[in-house]
Order: C-alpha cells, then structure tokens, then sequence
C-alpha cells in the first residue's frame, strides 16, 4: 500500500525500511524480492533488516506494528509486560537514529500505551509526532452506520473514536453526519434508534477486533494496514474541510482528559499538523463513557511503569 501511494500520495516517492526479528529474517528478505519484483513507481529503495539502528536510521515516518501479539481469549493488559520492553528498545533507537522531526504511528498493542512508553524513552522527538492507531475503530464505526443505513461509507462522517484503543473505547456519533439528497443529516436522527446507536452499535465498534480474531484466528491486517495508510495520508496531507477522524494523541487536557495520556480524540489536520477539534458539546452518557476508557489508560499507564521498575 505504502509503495503504491496509498499512505504518502500519489507522487511522493519512497523508500522503505523494514525490520522483523531473526527468526522471520528470511521471509522478510522474500518480501524485499516482491517489493522489487512488483517494479513499483514510487518505490526508490528498500532496506530489509533485524538490526533495529539500521531500520531507523534517518526515517521521516515510523510505523510501529511490532509487538507481541495478542491470541484469542487474551486481553491488551495480558501482552504488556512484553510490549513495554519491545519499545523502550525501539522508542531509543529512534531517538538516537531517526530524524528529528519523525512522525510516529504506533499500531501494535497496547497502542495507547505502547506509544506512551515511546514517548518517555524517544524524549527529543517531539510529542505532538507520537500517535497511535483509533483510524481503525473510526473506519469501524463508520462502516457499521453505512451498513445500518445502506448508504455508502464515503457519505458517512465525523464520528469519533474517544480514548484506549481497547473494549472500553467510546464511538461516538452525536456529530456524525450522513449526506443525504437534502444536505448533511445527523446521524443520529436518520438512524432513529438511539437504543441501537448507545448500545449494539458501540459494542459491536468495541469488540470488533476481537470479533475479526475469533473469525480468523489472527488479527485484523487489511483493514489495520489501510487505516495505517489512512492515518498518515491525513496527518501528512491533511484532512478534507469540514471533516475530522480520530488519533490518539498526547492528552492536553482538552474536554478534561488529564495530560500525560495518550487518548483518542477527534482531530482535523493541516500542514502535518494535527489539531484537537475544540467545542464540542458533550453529554452525560458520552463524558461517563469518555472518562471510563480514560481510567482504564490511567490504569494501563501504571501497570506499564511498574513493568519497567
Ligand atoms: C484490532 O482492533 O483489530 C486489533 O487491535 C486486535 C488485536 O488485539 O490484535
């Protein structure tokens, strides 16, 4: 995708950089042979690598889907004293490697936190570049409403993804819109249902990834590749007007979510630049469910430090 221009535009050139463990050393060199063989446009180089320094060096965008995965069964939580080292090593070795303005999308999870401890051992990379992954629960939320409604996914808009990417993340539709033959609807009145929409609709956003883990035994990779490649298209080239998707960003403190968090919010970009959208009103059952997801990363925060103790 990322080769194709997918994540980066049509007519930006790229070099990739990929780095697995000894074990996959050998399938990730097969990799490099398709890359090469698919004869690529975009495509100008391609470093295949296990030396972690090496796949870091002078990168400008850093997609981090490394980590220990989650199985069936297993909750976030369960994967983290793992993950917690996993990128303390990664998060100094772009630190010392990476260029300084490095944007960085964390995707493995915990994400939230994973991208938290990022943050804490790559300190001179700036923290407005340190994100992680709720495109993917955005994508979902939007793709469960077009189906609700049968109108295309493209017509759907401004949903929000709040707080961990985990079971306790809030989709929230309350400034979702449709296109319609008459203009921009809510969401909310066209669907009707707000039984639907403040009960199945959430869960089934929540639990989605590990719907797609019991249907196929492994996680999602399709559509957590392509939301990836949505997630830098529109933090590097910007977001359409009027519309805002959801990252999970450093917490400062906007709609009271303490700082020092790595939350999703809603946010609109420019400039490769994001920007938390401000003003938004919210209402007692979305600042409950925004402050449990909230608590549960203030949770997930300690039990990362207390693995690196
Ligand atoms: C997903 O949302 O599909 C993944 O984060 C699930 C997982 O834990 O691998």
């Amino acid at each position: 995708m990322i080769a194709r221009g997918a994540m980066l535009g049509p007519d930006q050139p790229v070099i990739l950089h990929m780095l697995d463990i000894a074990p996959a050393a050998e399938a990730l060199n097969g990799v490099k042979m398709e890359l090469i063989d698919a004869a690529f446009p975009l495509l100008k180089g391609v470093v295949a690598t296990t030396d972690v320094a090496e796949a870091c060096m002078d990168v400008n965008i850093a997609v981090m889907v490394g980590g220990f995965p989650r199985k069936e069964g297993m909750e976030r939580k369960d994967v983290m004293s793992n993950n917690v080292s996993i990128y303390k090593a990664q998060a100094s070795a772009l630190e010392k490697h990476a260029a300084p303005d490095c944007k960085v999308l964390v995707v493995a999870n915990p994400a939230n936190t994973n991208a938290l401890i990022l943050k804490e051992f790559a300190p001179s990379i700036p923290e407005k570049n340190i994100t992680c992954l709720t495109r993917l629960d955005h994508n979902r939320a939007l793709g469960q409403i077009s189906e609700r409604l049968n109108v295309h996914v493209s017509d759907v808009k401004n949903v929000i993804i709040w707080g961990n990417h985990s079971s306790t993340q809030y989709p929230d539709v309350n400034h979702a819109t449709v296109t319609t033959s008459k203009g921009e609807e809510s969401v909310r009145e066209i669907v009707a249902d707000d039984n639907w929409l403040n009960s199945e609709f959430i869960t089934t956003v929540q639990q989605r990834g590990a719907a797609i883990i019991k249907a196929r035994k492994l996680s999602s990779a399709l559509s957590a590749a392509s939301s990836a490649c949505d997630h830098i298209r529109d933090w590097v080239l910007g977001t359409p007007k009027g519309t805002y998707v959801s990252m999970g960003v450093y917490s400062d403190g906007s709609y009271g979510i303490q700082e020092g968090l790595i939350y999703s919010f809603p946010v609109t970009c420019e400039k490769g630049e994001w920007s938390i959208v401000q003003g938004l009103k919210i209402d007692e059952f979305s600042r409950a469910k925004m402050d449990a997801t909230a608590k549960e990363l203030t949770e997930e925060k300690s039990l990362a430090y207390s693995c690196l103790n």
